[in-house]
């Protein structure tokens, strides 16, 4: 689907077009904001505890009060997919610190800002998932709290760009401190060492811990997969068995090049195809 017809925004729900905020948001003025992204599969909400719960982590993180209680989100997103007829679809929500006049200190007495609409992302091509995609790999720009779901996108932004031009898939991140690969600019990093194991960047300040992550990861160890969470480096990454990414948009999607090199034989690998497997089987159950 393209975006919903109707909206919310602030307590009202709104047809699409009509759905706008005040120029000094200070979403608009300082990025002072964050956001969750979830799906919705045969109507049903999917994972909100989890989304809701991250939610409450960046909001408390940033000292940005709910806009609503969490129970009023769910119903609003309810309200949403049956307002907008919705069967698949992804919700993007957005909690800002409110509208002031444009002043680095919070304010004082500012109410934080939400908005719920259906995003236009769609999931990628099945081609992808049976071919694999490419990844290249470059600098991580971002900030230190990266595990926060802020709408302070830039360096997210401009990394996906640089992956838009070179026609492939992601850019992995690279942290300028210690080399390693933190994650891509918007889905989460894995490699399958020689050894066989999932090896993915820890869950701490310098990735965003992804809802998708968790359950992949749960999945793996069901599954019988062993899983490293421990930093991996660009050669690492080369040397690699397999590689995948993982996102709420993406589910897991095999990586079958970094940068020049492909990885394995250039096909999706046989424990990233039991991965997929085991993790659209979990998802399908529910
Ligand atoms: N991106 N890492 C980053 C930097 C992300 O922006 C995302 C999500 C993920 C994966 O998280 P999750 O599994 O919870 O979707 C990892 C969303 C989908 C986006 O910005 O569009």
């Amino acid at each position: 689907m393209t975006h919903g017809k109707i909206s919310y925004v602030n307590g009202k729900y709104v047809p699409h077009e009509k759905a706008m905020v005040h120029i000094e948001d200070r979403g608009y003025q300082f990025s002072d904001g964050v956001y969750e992204m979830l799906a919705v599969k045969k109507g049903k909400l999917l994972d909100s505890d989890l989304h809701l719960k991250r939610l409450k982590r960046s909001l408390k993180s940033l000292y940005i009060d709910w806009p609503t209680s969490p129970d009023s989100i769910r119903v609003i997103i309810k309200e949403l997919i049956r307002r907008n007829k919705v069967t698949n679809a992804y919700v993007y929500l957005q909690v800002t610190r409110g509208v002031a006049p444009r002043n680095h200190p919070f304010p004082k007495d500012a109410k934080p800002s939400l908005t719920v609409m259906f995003s236009e992302l769609q999931p990628p091509p099945q081609k992808d998932y049976e071919s694999g995609v490419k990844v290249i790999t470059g600098p991580d720009l971002r900030w230190g709290r990266r595990d926060i779901k802020s709408i302070s996108l830039l360096a997210n932004v401009l990394a996906k760009q640089e992956a838009v031009k070179a026609g492939v898939k992601e850019m992995w991140l690279i942290d300028g401190n210690s080399g390693n690969i933190t994650e891509g600019s918007s889905t989460n990093a894995y490699i399958i060492n020689k050894a066989g194991e999932i090896v993915t960047h820890p869950a701490n300040e310098c990735i965003l811990g992804g809802v998708t992550r968790d359950k992949v990861l749960r999945v793996a160890k069901k599954a019988g997969i062993k899983v490293k969470e421990k930093p991996f480096k660009l050669k690492d990454a080369l040397a690699a068995k397999e590689a995948f990414l993982t996102s709420t948009t993406s589910g897991v999607l095999p990586v079958v090049q970094v940068d020049k090199k492909k990885i394995g034989n250039g096909k999706p690998g046989e424990i990233t195809k039991k991965l997929m497997k085991a993790y659209s089987d979990f998802m399908n159950k529910r």
